[in-house]
């Protein structure tokens, strides 16, 4: 569904895998050059793309946006889902959010070309526009190197919360390692 219309880009409300098939290649590919670049420097085989995608639209209650041009063409993608659903990311929560009551903003990105035209702010004001009611907080984590995103973030209203988790990761180099991620929150107005 057409939630939103960017200069020539489409952002399209994702409901199921049936209506995401038509996009999981170019979103693959997208997904694995967005988080092979810096701070990231991800490895991400195609099954591991696809699977990000399929297990977030598999979870109840998610917003999964896919900026799109042209038919198929995968540009960016917005996804978040009930922090409920991240047991792995909530219990860095316990007794900082009421976790029911949180979303998750799980992952973002837009392709470098298409940076810097406000599609990014889109994706994150688009999924907050979603949430429903009953949700009083969002949650999200980004890299404690506070690059783009984070100034990004903090203009649209989220807070440095000061939690940070260790996440490991394949990097293109094919060492696993760890980096370091911030969590930033923010108080839905109802
Ligand atoms: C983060 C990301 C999605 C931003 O996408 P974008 O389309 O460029 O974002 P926008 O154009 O909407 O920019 C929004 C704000 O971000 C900030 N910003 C964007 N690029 C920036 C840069 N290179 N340096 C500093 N701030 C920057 C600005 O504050 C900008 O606001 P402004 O337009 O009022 O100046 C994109 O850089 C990206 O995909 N990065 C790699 C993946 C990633 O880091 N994802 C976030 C993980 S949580």
């Amino acid at each position: 569904m057409l939630i939103h219309r960017h200069g020539d880009i489409d952002i399209l409300q994702i409901e199921d895998e049936a209506a995401a098939e038509p996009y999981f290649p170019s979103f693959i590919g997208v997904y694995q050059t967005i988080f092979s670049e810096p701070p990231y420097n991800e490895l991400f085989y195609p099954s591991d793309a696809e699977a990000v995608l399929r297990r977030v639209l598999q979870t109840p209650g998610n917003i999964s946006l896919l900026a799109t041009k042209g038919p198929i063409t995968v540009v960016g993608f917005g996804l978040a889902v009930p922090l409920s659903s991240r047991r792995d990311v909530a219990r860095h929560m316990q007794g900082l959010l009421p976790i029911r009551h949180t979303f998750y903003l799980a992952e973002l990105g837009v392709l470098s070309r298409y940076r810097g035209a406000g599609l990014g702010a889109q994706l994150v004001q688009r999924r907050l526009a979603a949430i429903p009611p009953g949700f009083s907080n969002v949650l999200l984590r980004t890299s404690a190197t506070r690059n783009a995103s984070y100034e990004m973030y903090l203009k649209l209203g989220f807070q440095d919360i000061g939690v940070y988790m260790e996440v490991p990761s394949r990097r293109t180099d094919g060492r696993i390692t760890t980096d370091r991620r911030l969590f930033l929150s923010k108080v839905l107005t109802p």
